[in-house]
């Protein structure tokens, strides 16, 4: 595998953007190919059968295209299918960490709330994080009904996104939740509208996106298939949706890139 070979990127539809821009910012000279599914969009309620099948033939795409690497940039997808991406193909896969670990380890009052879309909430990860620091912390979860529609129109500054926000988010923090994760990469879009929830509270929303770009690099650092210095990025998007979809995504990517 060249070096200068594209990193792949996949989400269901428009959030695994919020894992690109990190990717963009620390790793300016890679390639990087990113699927938006956007025709099966959202994934949050789909079975978990479903899911892996989605996520195999975003896969499969990637791999024709020849992704080095591939960071499942959906912590739906990574819930349900990551083992089976990690045994039946070999590549390195970096999926979303539920952020529970910061979250507990930073909270002063005890207290985190993590938002997620349903499947990731049911799946074994979430399950598994949750039950490790559920002694030191109470956790409270909660799907972002709407949230990830809100994301995919380009709709997240409506009064619209911030009633939907202010649902979800204002019991957590009533309940005493200083810390807040993001588990579904559509969210961190949402950040604004959070953010005037929020208001002057002390709370803080937490997002994985870093860490988990910073696993990429650290993988094709051991591997020495980090892309050679200098290298001027080709950045590629592909959709399962239509070409009004498609052009939408560029745009949004191509205005994230101009603003990192
Ligand atoms: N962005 C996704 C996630 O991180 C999936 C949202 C959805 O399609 O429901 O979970």
């Amino acid at each position: 595998m060249s070096r200068n070979a594209p990193i792949g990127i996949f989400d269901s539809g428009m959030g695994g953007l919020s894992v690109w821009r990190e990717l963009r910012r620390e790793l300016p000279c890679e390639s990087v190919v990113y699927l938006a599914d956007g025709k099966n969009c959202p994934y949050g309620e789909r079975s978990a059968e479903e899911i892996a099948s989605l996520t195999r033939a975003a896969v499969e795409e990637l791999l024709a295209r020849g992704a080095k690497l591939i960071i499942v940039a959906c912590n739906t997808a990574t819930a349900m299918a990551i083992d089976m991406l990690r045994k039946d193909y070999d590549i390195p896969f970096v999926g979303m960490e539920p952020a529970v670990k910061p979250a507990a380890l930073s909270s002063r009052s005890g207290v985190i709330g993590i938002l997620a879309t349903q499947a990731a909430l049911a799946g074994g990860l979430f399950r598994a994080t949750s039950a490790r620091y559920s002694s030191q912390v109470e956790i409270l979860s909660a799907v972002g009904e709407g949230f990830v529609e809100v994301v995919e129109q380009g709709a997240e500054e409506s009064p619209e996104a911030e009633s939907l926000v202010r649902r979800v988010l204002e019991p957590m923090i009533e309940a005493g939740a200083d810390r807040i994760v993001l588990g579904c990469t559509h969210y961190p879009f949402l950040e604004g509208s959070m953010r005037r929830v929020i208001g002057t509270r002390e709370v803080e929303l937490v997002n994985p996106a870093p860490a988990v770009v910073r696993r990429a690099k650290w993988l094709l650092e051991q591997s020495g298939e980090l892309a050679e210095e200098g290298h001027k990025a080709e950045l590629s998007f592909v959709t399962f949706a239509d070409d009004e979809y498609l052009a939408r995504l560029k745009a949004r990517a191509t205005n994230i890139d101009e603003c990192r």
